[in-house]
């Protein structure tokens, strides 16, 4: 009895092990797979209907600048630190500040020193769809000892950002990113203009412990803040307040807010790769400071004495933010097309391994993936519904949405434009865009964890194809 308990218990265990094996080597992503239409293909979008491709991403290149063009160059290395391996752009991380002009046009030249392939993504940027950076989708990565030249305008002021895009959980974990600035051609009135970066554990600007920037009383200051943080497991955004001035909210993701109110003693919630743009008059007395409330590093402005920190912080709540003013997306009822999105997750296999595996409705990118085909000159609704305890910031490449509801309420202040949304946990956000810039484009949760593990989608307008393949063979990791 005994053995025969035993001979069934090996049984049951060989078998489980069996699927459990069987389950990863399916879950293995090939070699080679597509991330939109072909180029040159009749594509069936999973639906009833086939559309012939009549252009490719590739149509979508700037040839030459014209006008004021700002050249740039950003060499990828890789640099030993301890035992761990450290990606830098020029040299630091994060990689140099690149300011420009609104309507300039930038022709920048990228150098892969690096043993592994790589690429540059224009985050937040509604960029010309060749220069999307996407490896798969938009161009194959630059090998090692290649260099490759990103050219593009910038239309809009504001806050953006630039980071590898192929296998983007390591490289821009790593260390490769950089700020990027568009200065509005009206120009500005503030004495100072700071972008500080998170990133990392604790590191502010690339360094730990406290950050000094100058400011001398009564001089008006902007504070561009990115959260360049990969979220962690769970998609944990940081808690940031400014004390020592009251201040306004004046930008999110590059968009100006509409009449920002003052305001002091409230902690912001910023979700990876979002970004909040911050301006105050330095005071009579004391330093200005900017504090992550989950880490010791701060950021200082001016000199003397140190802000205390009070007791309780207000959440800050961007949906009540500003004043109302009419807004041609989000006040709209009717939408050309609308889809819902619920994020999810599950523990599973993902490429080969054990994974907590990120869906869309049930499915995991790239093998099984929603491609949301929209017409030039349509305006789509998304409705993102967070099933799941984490975060998700949801970003669109190529694009800045409206945002229409959270949990079901419409913002009751400034309209809200944002490339990147924090979705909290069990939350429900509708966004829509006006699809004004023809391509095929990721969509994706900025989670770099998350991304990986399935959460992205894309969005192809019709008649685009991409003539690129990702995949290991062709070392286009476009996550
Ligand atoms: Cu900042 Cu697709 O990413
Ligand atoms: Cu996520």
């Amino acid at each position: 009895m005994r053995r025969i308990t035993a001979l069934i218990a090996i049984i049951i265990i060989l078998g489980l092990l069996t699927t459990l094996f069987v389950f990863s080597i399916i879950s293995k992503l090939p070699g080679a797979y597509s991330m939109g239409p072909a180029v040159g293909s009749v594509a069936n979008m999973g639906s009833m209907d086939t559309m012939t491709i009549t252009h490719s991403v590739t149509d979508y290149t700037v040839a030459q600048c014209s006008g004021p063009t700002d050249n740039f160059t950003l060499e990828a290395t890789e640099v030993q630190s301890g035992s761990q391996t450290l990606n830098e752009y020029n040299g630091s991380i994060p990689g140099p500040e690149l300011r420009v002009k609104q309507g300039d046009c930038l022709n920048v030249t990228l150098v892969n020193h690096m043993s592994e392939a790589t690429s540059i993504h224009w985050h937040g940027i509604n960029i010309n769809n060749a220069a999307d950076g996407v490896p798969g989708v938009t161009q194959d990565s630059v090998k090692p000892g290649q260099s490759y030249i990103y050219r593009f305008y910038v239309k809009d002021a504001g806050s953006y950002w630039y980071h590898s895009h192929n296998d983007t959980l390591n490289q821009l974990s790593k260390g490769l990113f950089g700020p990027l600035i568009v200065e509005p051609t009206s120009g500005t009135d503030v004495a100072h203009d700071y972008y500080v970066t998170l990133y990392g554990n604790n590191m502010v600007n690339g360094s730990s412990g406290d950050v000094p920037l100058a400011a001398k009383p009564g001089e008006k200051v902007r504070l561009r803040v990115l959260n360049a943080q990969g979220g962690g497991s769970a998609g944990d955004p940081v808690n940031v307040a400014l004390l020592g001035a009251s201040f306004r909210v004046v930008s999110k993701d590059g968009t100006d807010l509409h009449g920002p109110q003052q305001i002091s003693n409230q902690s912001i919630q910023i979700g990876p790769a979002e970004r909040y743009d911050l301006e105050f008059i330095m005071p009579a007395s004391g330093m200005v400071r900017l504090i992550d409330q989950q880490h010791p590093e701060t950021v200082s402005i001016g000199d003397g004495a140190v802000p205390v920190v009070p007791a309780t912080l207000q959440p800050f709540d961007l949906t009540t933010y500003g004043t109302p003013a009419a807004d041609p997306i989000a006040d709209r009822t009717s939408f050309d097309a609308s889809y819902d999105l619920h994020l999810g997750n599950h523990v599973g296999f993902y490429n080969g391994g054990p994974a907590k595996v990120h869906t869309i409705n049930g499915k995991a990118a790239p093998m099984d993936m929603p491609m949301i085909t929209v017409k030039e000159g349509q305006v789509v609704r998304l409705r993102f519904i967070n099933d799941s305890d984490e975060f998700h910031t949801m970003h669109l490449h190529g694009h800045h949405f409206a945002v229409l509801t959270v949990n079901g309420k419409k913002p009751s202040g400034s309209p809200i434009y944002s490339d990147t949304f924090n979705v909290t946990p069990h939350s429900t956000v509708e966004v829509a865009f006006l699809a004004n810039n023809p391509g095929v484009w990721m969509a994706h949760c900025h989670v770099l964890y998350h991304a990986y593990s399935g959460m992205m989608f894309m969005i192809n307008y019709e008649g685009v194809g991409t003539p690129f393949k990702a995949g290991a063979d062709y070392q286009n990791i476009p996550e």
